[in-house]
């Protein structure tokens, strides 16, 4: 895996979700700036020996500020709750006219089926500018695919079908690997997933 498969926007999904990480750094990095910044301020200007005052606090900080900041952070905590989730609920819902590819999983490898019939090992290919739908299952344990370049993953289990949708929007070739330890050769349940022009 290189890092290309991390920095790629390979679909319309990665975008979103790249979106929304960059906008929780930037208020992680705002909000921990600001605690370092009072905490510096308040030991220096209440340092032993300083005149700053220590009487109680202006009654208008006691109670409008409180309920202020504690009504804020709250709208703002369900405003990024519901735009994860919104964002979420999206990738799981695929378009009616998807191209179906099915996706065997087993120790220690996936085995891929077209709608024409074509098979592949340990690769997937699909077409730029369509939306795919990977249909899945196991037959041993619980693997889990993982397309970074595509932001998603999702597990594939034994007896049971998963889905995953994408429509993926740069042309190329990206890691494909498996996310969750399903035994001695995990590790080497990688393949790649090549997105090709819609003509080839
Ligand atoms: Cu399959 Cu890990």
């Amino acid at each position: 895996m290189n890092l290309s498969d991390f920095t790629a926007e390979a679909s319309s999904h990665a975008a979103a979700v790249d979106r929304l990480f960059y906008v929780l750094v930037g208020l992680s990095i705002f909000i921990s700036l600001a605690v370092f910044a009072l905490v510096l301020l308040f030991s220096l200007r209440y340092r032993r020996g300083s005149r700053a005052k220590r009487g109680p606090m202006p009654k208008f900080i006691q109670r409008e500020v409180e309920i202020g900041w504690t009504c804020a952070t709250f709208v703002l905590f369900l405003f990024i709750f519901w735009w994860a989730a919104a964002s979420q609920l999206s990738a799981l819902t695929p378009p009616k006219n998807a191209l179906e590819i099915s996706v065997v999983a087993k120790q220690w490898m996936w085995k891929v089926e077209q709608p024409n019939g074509v098979r592949e090992i340990n690769e997937i290919h699909v077409p730029a500018d369509k939306p795919v739908r990977l249909s899945m299952i196991s037959q041993d344990v619980i693997h889990s695919l993982f397309l970074p370049a595509l932001r998603i993953k999702q597990d594939v289990l034994p007896q049971r079908y998963t889905y995953l949708w994408f429509t993926a929007r740069k042309t190329g070739t990206f890691h494909l690997t498996c996310a969750e330890f399903c035994g001695t050769e995990h590790s080497r349940m990688a393949g790649r997933i090549v997105v090709l022009p819609p003509a080839d």
